[in-house]
């Protein structure tokens, strides 16, 4: 979907302040997410890790899950915050997970630097497997 200037930066700044509460002592990477439902919120979300390295959680899961268990169904896009000179795309479980409630969501990451990442889940996770490969 394609985001408004205003809608986009309200996502921005969500996900930049959502990266404040970033709990990531291992990998000292704090990231940040942001966002679009279609109830037309926006839910927030830090990366989470464990001592268990494994059991980490992204940012953007974090917001996804959150939304979710309000309800949500439809995310209609994402951004993505890291307070790096590059932007951060999604990892590939982060992808699978924005697949199942948007498909067709926007993916924005953006960073410290000037550079950003304006794409689609579609471009980032072509022939996904998903809810309609079941019903
Ligand atoms: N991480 C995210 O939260 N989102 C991304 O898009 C990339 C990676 C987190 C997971 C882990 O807590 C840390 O960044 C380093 O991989």
């Amino acid at each position: 979907m394609k985001l408004s200037a205003p809608v986009c930066r309200r996502l921005e700044k969500a996900a930049r302040a959502a990266a404040k509460a970033s709990y990531s002592p291992y990998s000292k990477f704090p990231v940040g997410a942001a966002i679009l439902v279609g109830s037309g919120k926006i839910y927030t979300g830090c990366n989470v890790e464990n001592a268990s390295y494994g059991l980490c959680n992204c940012a953007e899961r974090t917001a996804i899950f959150t939304a979710a268990a309000q309800g949500e169904r439809i995310v209609r896009a994402v951004v993505v915050y890291t307070p790096t000179e590059t932007p951060t795309s999604p990892c590939g479980a982060c992808r699978q997970v924005i697949n199942e409630f948007g498909p067709a969501a926007a993916v924005v990451s953006i960073c410290d630097g000037p550079g950003r990442i304006e794409t689609t889940l579609g471009q980032l996770l072509p022939h996904a497997f998903g809810p309609k490969n079941l019903l």
